[in-house]
């Protein structure tokens, strides 16, 4: 069953509440590729404690982040959805990789630059350090044909590309090349307080970005003190980084063109604009929130779906494992 479809894998991190940059940039990929694609998609939770995190919230992270999933149309029929640490070998395979892998790569990840952001190199965790090596571990595991993420998760793929180069030119061939699969319209979305930075969960303004757990008066609030640019016409480009990234969630939330909407919206104003996408977001968000009031009635059922997801995954992930262990002597 399924044997010639391709394999898809893609992880989203449990360290804090889904924004609509996931939404747009991952999680509505995983919603499209499941019905051709034999999909792997997991919560990253050995990923988030690389962050200093209080436990009772991890554990309520995580389910929120697999309830999320689920509400946003993610079928557990079709998908193996499943909780990393539940499947061992990606700790053991990340710990294999690390002995190829250099500090010099690892050190020019832009992600690790950001986050670890001035520190002092003697105060950053070596997990956050290490984090892409773990990150090729989930993807080769699975020999992955396409990894659907945001434009922020394309270099870590690229270094999962070279890190399997390097193994099956050293070892023999052992792992599959995947690829990136980033969306064409908005691979990254960014905050709408500061269009120069990415919306994300780690922002310190909640201003940033729109959570999709928020309700109808804070979503409207949100767009509605969205930065905008000079000038008052409803248009993107260069010039227009804050508007641009307005219509690129519109574009992504109503599968319409920035041309459509920049001719239905000429002679308008940012006001009408703003309650337009406002509209949009609301919509879109509605459905999920309504059933993810339901999930999180049934935490028995994501339980069970969880389980499952493991027992699907730990097999094809130990078969990986067993092969590069095979290869490297061991
Ligand atoms: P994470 O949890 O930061 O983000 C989850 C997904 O959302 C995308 N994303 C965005 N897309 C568009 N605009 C944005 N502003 C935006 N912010 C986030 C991310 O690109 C990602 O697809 N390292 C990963 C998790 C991970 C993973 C993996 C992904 C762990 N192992 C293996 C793929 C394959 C992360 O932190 O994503």
């Amino acid at each position: 069953m399924g044997t010639n479809r391709k394999r898809v894998l893609s992880g989203v991190q449990a360290s804090g509440n889904l924004h609509l940059g996931n939404y747009i940039g991952a999680l509505r990929q995983f919603i499209d590729l499941q019905r051709d694609y034999d999909c792997y998609i997991f919560i990253a939770d050995l990923h988030a404690i690389t962050v200093p995190q209080d436990p009772k919230a991890l554990r309520k992270q995580i389910r929120s982040v697999v309830n999320m999933h689920l509400a946003c149309g993610l079928d557990p029929d079709k998908v193996t959805l499943f909780r990393q640490s539940d499947v061992s070998a990606h700790s053991e395979l990340g710990w294999l990789l690390n002995t190829i892998a250099t500090m010099g790569e690892l050190k020019r990840m832009t992600q690790f630059k950001d986050k670890a952001g001035g520190k002092a190199e003697a105060s950053v965790g070596v997990g956050l350090f290490d984090y892409p090596v773990l990150m090729a571990a989930d993807i080769l595991l699975y020999e992955a044909d396409l990894v659907p993420t945001g434009e922020d998760q394309k270099q870590h793929i690229e270094l999962a590309r070279d890190l399997a180069q390097r193994f099956n030119h050293r070892f023999g061939r052992t792992f599959r090349m995947p690829k990136p699969m980033i969306p064409k319209i908005g691979a990254r979305i960014m905050g709408l307080d500061d269009p120069s930075v990415k919306m994300s969960k780690s922002a310190a303004s909640a201003g940033n970005r729109i959570e999709l757990i928020d309700s109808e008066d804070v979503i409207r609030k949100k767009v509605s003190r969205a930065v905008t640019d000079s000038g008052s016409e409803i248009k993107a480009g260069p010039k227009k980084p804050a508007v641009t990234n307005l219509l690129t969630i519109m574009c992504a939330l109503t599968d319409r063109t920035v041309a459509e909407l920049e001719k239905e919206f000429a002679g308008k104003g940012y006001k009408e604009f703003k309650e337009a996408l406002a509209d949009t977001v609301v919509a879109a968000l509605k459905p999920i929130q309504q059933t993810l009031a339901e999930l999180e009635k049934n935490p028995k059922y994501v339980d069970e779906v969880l389980a499952r997801g493991a027992e699907k995954a730990r097999p094809v992930a130990e078969r990986t494992l067993a092969a590069a262990k095979q290869a490297m002597g061991l």
